[in-house]
């Protein structure tokens, strides 16, 4: 696992997000009011609605698309719903944010 830096936690507003793109896609980074910060595809398991430009609220973000409540500790779909998407590891450190990533799978 590799830990790279994603910027710093002031780049994020509070119930706020900000989009990392990468070679497996578009990773959501969201803050919370308590300025937590996670990390899940930016992919709505319903229909793939982008999940950065939904409302935060606790650790949850509700999809712009069709309201479905993801939480953003476990990428999963709360009730009735189902499905889950998939989150990443995030953490800080002294303000910067590091993402972790799955090291490369192929070898040279
Ligand atoms: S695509 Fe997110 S609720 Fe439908």
């Amino acid at each position: 696992m590799n830990w790279i830096p994603v910027g710093n936690l002031e780049d994020i507003p509070q119930q706020g997000s900000r989009v990392i793109s990468t070679s497996k896609g578009e990773i959501a980074l969201f803050r919370t009011l308590e300025d937590e910060i996670f990390a899940i595809d930016n992919r709505c398991p319903h229909k793939g609605g982008p999940l950065s430009q939904g409302i935060v609220h606790g650790k949850r973000v509700t999809c712009p698309l069709h309201n479905w409540v993801i939480s953003l500790a476990s990428g999963e779909a709360l009730a009735p719903d189902t499905g889950c998407t998939h989150r990443h590891e995030v953490r800080q450190n002294h303000g910067v944010l590091f993402l972790a990533v799955d090291a490369p799978s192929s070898k040279e």
